[in-house]
């Protein structure tokens, strides 16, 4: 197989960081972008970046709605494929601010789409969510099942990604691939998602909130098998296809503070809520065509995951926020 030319958007994020390196541990050419915005600690997406201007991979600060800016990096790079996951993620921040949804969802991959009018041939692979399918009941959740009734903003812009793909693929043949991602985790994580705040708080002793009783099961999957899968998808370049990213092995919010207590070696201090408008109480993955068509096979237990992602927040995230705050008191 011949190397690509990849451009990751939102390469200073968590997907894009692990994809990119594996991608260019292979051999491929990587250039990343992204807005560096404040949704969550700046300083991480700095580090990210950093990491990867280590490995020869330059992150460029652009706003994907920067037209000019897109089709540049698209010219003088001689992209052949863009993996696009540069978006404002997050569920229950799509109510108190659907504008940054508007912004980077909306419009963000409307740029991208439309840059690509001018670049026959470059494949599209972008992030989707398991938010499209909403308030779907019938488990597990396939490609197939309506995904009419997205229960928050965010999972509405997901979906509109998917039918703005689907409507540029047929006028301009652009090849798109959508990838429904299932709540990954692990080392160099998203601070705003519940496994990395649940594991501050443990260490910190401070409450945390627990909504619907801790019976909101979650289909976690673990960030090195969601890059696998990112990267079978890539080297596939279908021309219009979606697929499911997840383990297929929902497990509860309870279940998931147990495992953190037990590697942490210290009690969570519980404090139920009510369940938020916007949440569902179960995503659970069918990824039997993703297993099929990308050989997509989840190998890491939850146990696993999360004894990894706790091994690199007190040895890196920990200390390196330590002497941070250091430097910043001198
Ligand atoms: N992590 C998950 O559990 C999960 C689940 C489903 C879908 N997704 C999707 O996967 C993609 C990556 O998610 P992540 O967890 O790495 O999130 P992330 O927030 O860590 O990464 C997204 C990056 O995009 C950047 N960005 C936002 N708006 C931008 C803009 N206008 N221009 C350029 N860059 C911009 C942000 O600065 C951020 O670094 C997102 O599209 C997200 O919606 C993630």
């Amino acid at each position: 197989m011949s190397p690509k030319r990849v451009l990751v958007t939102g390469a200073a994020g968590f997907i894009g960081f692990h994809t990119a390196l594996a991608l260019k541990a292979r051999g491929d050419f990587v250039i990343g972008c992204d807005l560096f915005n404040d949704y969550y600690d700046p300083n991480l997406k700095k580090a990210r970046a950093e990491l990867l201007h280590q490995q020869g991979i330059e992150v460029q600060k652009v706003d994907i709605c920067h037209p000019l800016a897109i089709e540049s990096l698209l010219a003088s790079h001689e992209i052949t494929h863009v993996l696009h996951l540069a978006a404002q993620a997050g569920v229950r921040h799509s109510m108190e601010h659907p504008e940054c949804y508007v912004h980077s969802n909306l419009n963000g991959f409307i740029h991208i789409l439309e840059a690509l009018k001018r670049f026959p041939g470059v494949k599209l692979i972008y992030a989707s969510s398991s938010s499209v399918y909403g308030t779907n009941s019938k488990i597990p959740f396939a490609e197939t099942d309506p995904t009419d009734h997205p229960a928050s903003f965010y999972g509405a812009t997901k979906k509109s990604n998917e039918i703005a793909a689907a409507s540029y693929h047929h006028i301009y043949g652009i090849p798109c691939t959508g990838l429904r991602y299932f709540t990954v985790y692990g080392p160099w994580g998203r601070p705003d998602m519940a496994y990395f705040s649940f594991t501050r708080a443990i260490l910190q002793g401070t409450p945390i909130p627990v909504y619907g009783e801790g019976k909101l099961e979650r289909d976690f999957t673990f960030i090195d098998d969601i890059v696998a899968g990112t990267i079978a998808a890539i080297d596939l370049g279908a021309p219009l296809d979606i697929f499911n990213l997840g383990n297929c092995r929902p497990q509860s919010v309870s279940e998931l503070i147990q495992q953190l207590e037990m590697l942490l070696e210290k009690k969570a201090h519980i404090e139920f809520q009510p369940m938020p408008r916007g949440d569902v109480p179960i995503t659970y993955a069918d990824i039997s065509k993703s297993q099929k068509i990308l050989n997509f096979e989840p190998k890491t237990t939850l146990k696993e995951g999360l004894s990894h992602f706790i091994d690199w927040y007190l040895s890196h995230y920990v200390s390196a926020k330590t002497s941070a705050s250091l430097q910043e008191q001198r």
